[in-house]
């Protein structure tokens, strides 16, 4: 009886972990940049640098005419300035990390400059 028990119980904590992981998305998006706070970094300046980086190159921007597959469309995925920031600071799955590369201020306007391009 105490292995039916436990057997029960496997299920309801699937759904209660699956819930608590989509909770934590979620409070990520909604609380990734609410309309009106200011964005660090200068989104001009960041222009300029996701084409000298070469982000262009394996992703697709509209706002930069980019058309790169090797990572996710930027467009359909709308990354937080948070999110930008930390991929190109610490790169992984297959991105190169530019933290060694870029000063963390020219990583805040590259983010602004993604963020505000598909938002
Ligand atoms: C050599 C190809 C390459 C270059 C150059 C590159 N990326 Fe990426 N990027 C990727 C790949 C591949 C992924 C998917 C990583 C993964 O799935 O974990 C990715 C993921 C991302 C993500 C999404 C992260 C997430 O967690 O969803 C963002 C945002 C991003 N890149 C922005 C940039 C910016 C901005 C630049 C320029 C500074 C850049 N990338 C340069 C290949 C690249």
């Amino acid at each position: 009886m105490k292995n039916l028990g436990r057997k029960a119980s496997l299920p309801v904590l699937a759904a209660v972990a699956a819930t608590a992981v989509l909770g934590v998305v979620f409070a990520q998006v909604a609380g990734a940049h609410t309309a009106g706070t200011p964005l660090i970094g200068s989104v001009a300046a960041g222009k300029t640098l996701f084409k000298a980086q070469g982000c262009g190159k394996c992703h697709t921007l509209a706002a930069a005419k980019s058309t790169g597959t090797i990572g996710p469309n930027l467009n359909k995925i709308k990354p937080s300035q948070a999110l930008v920031a930390k991929q190109v600071t610490t790169g992984g799955g297959f991105m190169p990390s530019f933290g060694g590369t870029l000063k963390k201020a020219q990583i805040d306007d590259i983010a602004a400059y993604v963020y505000s391009s598909t938002h």
